[in-house]
């Protein structure tokens, strides 16, 4: 599982705390919805849990690996999979079947294992008969795909994704949505950020963020039942979620 403890960050040591002692557990095949305002610190909360940023206090453990420990950050990046709210800054291969081969690549894994895993989160994601195109030829909701087939191939524990449907139109929407529950069915730990609410009506728990802190916690029937508290802080509800 991965611990959250007491977690402070601030992005300058003069500029004040973005997450304000942030306690939270992501248990093994959970699928955690994290919701909250504009700016209130979800993509900073995130970019803790694979090291991409480190503690200013408390601290992330990630299977009991702390994150400043530079020697255990390796793995806890293979444990630790990300996929990032604009795929434009993920993608790095000259084509898309170069792109999902990197991360196993950089892992030392043998080629016909890397073929293997090329092969396989192409399919997941359904872009089989896309290996030989340019990353830039192809649409926004295939380079989202691309993105999560990229992080798949490290064979990840848990994935954090960051808006992961946002500019996508209603199919590519879908697609993307169904991806995250089968994952989910296969026993996958998933973060999600959301925006729309009904991307996330059916997770296992939902944690709300405000101004760096967490102000609630629980099943999406319970927090969306809190409509006073989520108009509070500027989230709306749209009708029929959290409703039954
Ligand atoms: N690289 C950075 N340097 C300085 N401040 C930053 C940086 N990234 C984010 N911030 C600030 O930290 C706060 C939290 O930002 P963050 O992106 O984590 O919020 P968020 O909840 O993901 O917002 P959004 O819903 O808009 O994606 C904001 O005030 C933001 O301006
Ligand atoms: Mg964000």
């Amino acid at each position: 599982m991965i611990r959250i403890e007491e977690l402070v960050y601030r992005y300058d040591r003069e500029a004040p705390e973005v997450l304000r002692g942030i306690s939270l557990t992501i248990g093994e095949g959970m699928h955690t919805a994290l919701i909250g305002p504009n700016g209130c610190g979800k993509t900073t909360l995130i970019k803790h849990l694979n090291a991409l940023l480190l503690p200013a206090s408390g601290s992330v453990l990630v299977d009991g690996m702390a994150t400043t420990d530079a020697g255990a950050v390796r793995e806890i990046r293979r444990r630790v999979g990300m996929v990032f709210q604009n795929p434009d800054t993920q993608i790095v291969g000259m084509t898309v079947e170069e792109d999902v081969a990197f991360g196993p690549g950089n892992l030392g894994l043998p080629p016909a294992e890397i073929r293997r895993r090329v092969d396989d989160c192409l399919a997941m994601v359904g872009m089989t008969g896309f290996e030989k195109r340019p990353p830039h030829t192809l649409s926004g909701g295939e380079k989202r795909l691309l993105s999560i087939a990229g992080v798949l191939a490290m064979d990840p524990r848990y994935i954090a994704f960051d808006e992961p449907t946002a500019y996508l139109d209603p199919a590519a929407k879908e697609r993307v949505l169904a991806i995250i529950e089968r994952l989910r069915r296969q026993g996958m730990a998933i973060i999600h950020i959301a925006h729309d609410m009904r991307d996330i009506a059916a997770v296992d728990r939902v944690a709300v963020m405000d101004r760096g802190s967490l102000v609630a916690e629980g099943t999406p029937a319970e927090v969306f039942g809190r409509a006073e508290l989520l108009g509070s802080i500027g989230l709306d509800i749209p009708a029929g979620v959290g409703h039954d």
